[in-house]
C-alpha cells in the first residue's frame, strides 16, 4: 500500500501520542527506529498491518478505535491539507461518499501498483446511503473509522449500521 496511509499514521501518533510511541511501534513492528517513509513508495501491506498491529498494543487500544482515530485524522488534519483538491466540491458527507469510488480510482490511475479500494453504493434516499466496500486487503475497520471521520469533517452526525462484513446502511443528519 501507498506510503502516504503510513505517513499519516505516524502524524497522528507522533502528535497525539509522542514521539517516543511511535519509535517504540516501529520497532516492535521490526522497522529501524528512524525509518523514513516516503507517500508514493510502496510499503509491502503485510508491513503495515504489522505496523498498526504495534500501535494497538504500544497504545493499549483496541483495532477499531485506532481504525477510528486513523479516520478522524486522516479526514480532518492530513487529507485536507495533503489532498485539499478532493475537498472543494462536496457540500455534504453522503455527496463526498459517493465520490469515494471514483476518487480512489482517479488518484491511483497514474501511480504504478496502485490496488484502490473499490465503493459501491445504493443510494435510498437523502438521508440514507449502502455503502459496500470492495478490497482484497480487508481493511474493514479502517473504512468505518473513515467513513465516521467524514462525518466530522462535515459536521453531521451519522450513524452506520454493519450489514454484512463489507456492507452498512449509513443514516445522515
Ligand atoms: C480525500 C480523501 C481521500 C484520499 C485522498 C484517499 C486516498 C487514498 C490512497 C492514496 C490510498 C492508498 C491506495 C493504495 O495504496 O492502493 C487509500 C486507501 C484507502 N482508502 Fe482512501 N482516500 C480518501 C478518503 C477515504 C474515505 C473517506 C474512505 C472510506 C469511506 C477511504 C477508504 C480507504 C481504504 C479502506 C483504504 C485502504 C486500502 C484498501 O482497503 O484496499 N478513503 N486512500
Amino acid at each position: 500500500m501507498k506510503g502516504t496511509i503510513a505517513i499519516c499514521l505516524q502524524d497522528l501518533v507522533k502528535t497525539k501520542f509522542g514521539e517516543d510511541n511511535w519509535e517504540t511501534i516501529l520497532v516492535k513492528s521490526g522497522l529501524p527506529k528512524d525509518l523514513v517513509i516516503y507517500a508514493h513508495h510502496d510499503i509491502e501491506d503485510d508491513v503495515i498491518m504489522k505496523v498498526i498491529n504495534s500501535t494497538c498494543e504500544v497504545l493499549n487500544i483496541t483495532l477499531q478505535q485506532a481504525a477510528d482515530a486513523f479516520g478522524e485524522y486522516w479526514m480532518n488534519n492530513y487529507a485536507p491539507k495533503k489532498y485539499f483538491a478532493f475537498f472543494t466540491g462536496d457540500k455534504t458527507a453522503k455527496e463526498f461518499l459517493l465520490n469515494m469510488d471514483k476518487l480512489h480510482a482517479k488518484l491511483t490511475d497514474k501511480i504504478e501498483n496502485a490496488k484502490p479500494p473499490k465503493f459501491t453504493y445504493d443510494d435510498i434516499d437523502k438521508n440514507t446511503l449502502i455503502m459496500t466496500y470492495i478490497s482484497s486487503r480487508n481493511l474493514e475497520p479502517i473504512w468505518i473509522g473513515l467513513i465516521k471521520g467524514v462525518g466530522k469533517y462535515f459536521k453531521e452526525n451519522i450513524n452506520i449500521e454493519k450489514l454484512s462484513e463489507n456492507k452498512v446502511k449509513i443514516t445522515f443528519g
